[in-house]
């Protein structure tokens, strides 16, 4: 089982350009560099959540879960190794290089790299990134959420309901013809969801669709949208979803995914029902913004951004 999702890892082909992404605009701080050139990106107190690798798949390459407790990953790898995946034991060094004292790896029915650990690095200060008001809202919640192309919905709610434990907070079934045949979010503490899956028909280009980051302060999520907008890189408007009830604008990161950058979000009781969602999507907002290449170049030009020329994918 696992409770938390604790770090990202991401093969990007322009460090330079996300490092000023992610600390101009969303206010991460960086935390050093590994000697393959990784760049790691502080949050919290936590000496990084995500790991920028300069190995330019442009997507996510893993994502890191914190089990409940250190002798779970035993019980673990039996039930994944009964489920006829491979799962190996990180040696120590490797442990070591993502900050964990121990991890266990395997994939999911797509091939993305899960690795359940425990014992993330600590620096221990209470931290407010210097760009924001208040903090990132994680702690117990965990880093943030993902959402994941896959292209068999059903496998992968196997593997995180029957693998990792989690618990399907929404569901939605999409009529023959879309682009998409499923959705489903799942949770592992009370954040209304830590991973949605996008069920594709057809595969998308990038596994990862978004990561959403939550701030605790409204304001550090306007400033962010002001930010957003200078450098041309909102992809989505300001709005308020329906299921999570976040507030939130999604930007396009320098590698094409996007990131949703919203304030606090409802909490989920263990035992909630399964919402079967058939309405919209969001309440208000939330509208695609269509800006060519060459405007994005433009705004980044202004701001000395470079490398988040990418389209937009709405
Ligand atoms: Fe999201």
């Amino acid at each position: 089982m696992v409770q938390r999702l604790g770090y990202v890892g991401l093969g990007v082909s322009d460090i330079e350009a996300w490092e000023r992404f992610a600390t101009e605009i969303l206010g991460f701080v960086t935390s050093g560099r590994a000697d393959d050139g990784t760049l790691y990106l502080r949050q919290d107190s936590y000496h990084h959540r995500f790991a920028l690798h300069p190995t330019a798949e442009d997507d996510i390459v893993y994502v890191g879960w914190e089990a409940r407790g250190e002798g779970e990953l035993q019980q673990l790898a039996e039930r994944v190794t009964a489920a006829g995946i491979d799962a190996t034991f990180a040696t120590p060094s490797e442990a070591t290089a993502r900050g964990v004292v121990e991890l266990l790896r395997f994939e999911d029915p797509g091939g993305l790299g899960h690795e359940v650990f425990f014992g993330l690095a600590n620096i221990g200060e209470l931290f407010v990134p210097p760009e924001l008001e208040g903090r990132f809202r994680t702690g117990e919640l965990g880093m943030g959420h993902l959402t994941l192309h896959v292209t068999d919905h059903d496998k992968h709610v196997e593997f995180y309901r029957d693998l990792l434990g989690m618990r399907r907070t929404s569901t939605r079934r999409l009529p023959e013809g879309a682009p998409i045949d499923a959705v489903s979010s799942w949770r592992c503490n009370r954040r209304h969801h830590s991973v949605a899956i996008l069920g594709m028909r057809e595969p998308a280009a990038q596994r990862l669709a978004h990561f959403g980051l939550h701030l605790n302060d409204i304001d550090d999520v306007g400033v962010a949208y002001d930010k957003a907008q200078d450098a041309g890189v909102v992809a989505v408007t300001l709005g308020r979803h329906q299921g999570d009830q976040v507030l939130s604008f999604y930007a396009t990161t320098p590698s094409g995914f996007q990131v949703e950058y919203g304030w606090l979000g409802r909490e989920i009781l263990d035992d909630a029902p399964i919402d079967q969602v058939v309405g919209p999507p969001s309440k208000w907002g939330h509208r695609p913004v269509t800006s060519s290449r060459e405007d994005n170049a433009t705004f980044s030009a202004a701001r000395g951004v470079t490398g988040v020329s990418r389209e937009t994918e709405t």
